[in-house]
């Protein structure tokens, strides 16, 4: 027994890697951990990657559906993909080489709202879960684990696989233990029950996650950290985007739509998100709360200043440089950070009841305000949609930002149709880009349309979008949402052809 495998019965299951992957078989749906980079396996999707290249060289096909919280890092994703092991990946991914195989038309991906994974596992639509793959930081002596850096969809993995093969990583801070509030209220229709959450902070929980000893088959120590790089400093447009941002709160205040406390923040992860919340430090605000996915190192930097009293989340992604810092203060971060599985950090209901402040990126947004966050010029999967509908669809406010311009100018992220649509004109309320921010709660179709140009479009695309408009308003089929057909993505085929929007 070590200091992290505490529990006599499930120490006997120690083994290798190696081992541990040989519990797994072609075909078999494994369920792992690992949310945006944090909690991931470290060992056994190597070993397992391994163990397929030697069955794919002796012509035996060796591919599993792997299922997860959301994206993971080169260890498991990369690992998987660049041995053809996949069959099937969801709900998210924003892996290089998994991208690639998928748009390949290799690999089958299903992109989910992350609040929707645990309930439709419950629902049985993914089939049987064979084995579940978890990181844990320790496993207590009376059997229960402690979680790592998140939480995902962990409980339900354990919950309903068949086999179960724990990691315990001892590069986690053994100072998480404490942080984790797993709620085990959850149910099936028509059994279920209000969730007893009414603000971001309360604890309805357990710190620690519950598995079937009879079920574990394996259990691997590693000491490997996660992956997440430092963001690089916020670049101009970024700025700017947070900048109308926060004028636009600012005037909602100003407004009494919303207190100087604002209403929990919910934020998607990247240079943009990360200028808003260094915006908001910056814009004297002070005792938010945040009600999200992933914490990362610049909310330690908004919580250690008091611009935030505390954070939930399901995902803690911290760069080396954040968990020292977490390390050092660990006791005052334990007082302020939550972490919960993501059918909590991510459910309508709570997000509703909340009125979470939902800000994402986008890919590109229509005159009537349809996003896409998902498909470059309607075919090719970027990433995903993640938890931004989960957001977008409850929140009390929703927002979708990105520069007005992409590839080096060439593509107008503001066109007339968007190729793939995410989120519906019915759930986008506010767009930004460096241009301005458009309000469009109360707005009609065309009269969306004239706010998204005006404030939205880049100068360069402003003149094309007006004389689409104006003329969809004059010969277009209906004159509701006027659209030309035979013309509405021509800007989409014109960039796949030429590499530019641009006439
Ligand atoms: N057309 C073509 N390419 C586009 C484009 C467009 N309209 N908009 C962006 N791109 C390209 C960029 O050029 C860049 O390409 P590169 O990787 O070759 O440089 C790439 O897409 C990423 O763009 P970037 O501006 O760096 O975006 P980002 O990192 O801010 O991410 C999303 C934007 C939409 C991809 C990202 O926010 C996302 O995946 N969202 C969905 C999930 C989500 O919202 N999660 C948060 C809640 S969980």
């Amino acid at each position: 027994m070590t200091d992290r495998i505490r529990n006599a019965a499930l120490a006997a299951r120690t083994c290798s890697a190696d081992e541990a992957a040989a519990f797994i078989n072609p075909g078999d749906t494994v369920a792992m951990s690992g949310f945006t980079g944090a909690g991931y396996p470290k060992a056994v999707p190597a070993a397992l990657a391994a163990r397929m290249e030697a069955a794919h060289a002796a012509n035996e096909a060796f591919r599993v559906r792997v299922l997860t919280g959301a994206s993971t890092a080169p260890e498991l994703d990369g690992a998987l993909a660049k041995v053809k092991g996949m069959e099937l990946r969801l709900p998210y991914q924003s892996d290089p080489t998994v991208r690639e195989r998928i748009n390949a038309g290799e690999l089958e991906y299903i992109d989910i709202h992350l609040s929707h994974v645990a309930q439709y596992a419950w629902f049985g639509y993914f089939g049987p879960i064979d084995v579940a793959l978890v990181e844990v930081s320790a496993i207590r002596e009376d059997g229960l684990l402690v979680p790592s850096s998140s939480v995902g969809n962990n409980k339900t993995w354990l919950d309903l696989a068949d086999k179960v093969i724990l990691e315990v990583n001892h590069w986690q801070p053994e100072s998480l233990e404490g942080m984790h509030d797993i709620y085990y209220g959850t149910a099936l229709p028509p059994n279920r029950r209000p969730i007893p959450l009414t603000r971001p902070d309360d604890r309805i929980g357990e710190t620690t996650l519950r598995v079937d000893p009879a079920k574990v088959v394996a259990v691997v120590e590693t000491d490997a950290p996660d992956r997440n790089s430092p963001f690089a400093a916020p670049d101009a447009d970024s700025q700017a985007i947070a900048g109308h941002l926060l004028d636009f709160l600012r005037r909602e205040i100003a407004r009494g739509r919303l207190t100087e406390r604002l209403l929990p923040l919910q934020s998607g992860v990247g240079n943009i998100a990360n200028a808003v919340l260094a915006g908001l430090g910056a814009g004297g605000f002070r005792d938010l709360t945040a009600y999200t996915e992933v914490i990362q190192d610049g909310m330690l930097q908004l919580l250690r200043d008091g611009v935030l009293r505390m954070a939930s989340a399901t995902s803690f992604s911290l760069s080396p440089d954040g968990i020292a810092e977490f390390n050092r203060h660990v006791d005052f971060y334990r007082e302020r950070i939550v972490l919960r599985p993501q059918e909590i950090s991510n459910h309508p209901e709570l997000i509703r009841r909340l009125g979470c402040i939902a800000m994402n990126g986008m890919i590109e947004a229509d005159l009537y305000g349809n996003v896409n966050s998902t498909h470059i010029a309607g075919s090719r999967i970027m990433n995903g949609i993640g938890g931004s509908g989960d957001f977008a669809r409850n929140g009390y406010l929703s927002v979708f930002m990105s520069p007005s311009s992409a590839k080096n100018g060439n593509v107008s992220t503001i066109v007339p149709m968007a190729s793939h649509v995410d989120h519906t004109e019915h759930d986008a309320m506010v767009l930004v880009t460096e241009q301005g921010l458009a309000d469009l709660r109360g707005l009609s179709p065309k009269q969306r349309a004239r706010r998204i140009i005006d404030s939205c479009a880049h100068p360069d695309f402003r003149p094309m979008l007006e004389d689409y408009f104006e003329r969809a308003c004059r010969d277009s089929f209906g004159r509701h949402t006027p659209h030309l057909l035979g013309e509405a993505l021509s800007w989409h085929q014109r960039f796949i052809e030429t590499g530019s929007m641009k006439r």
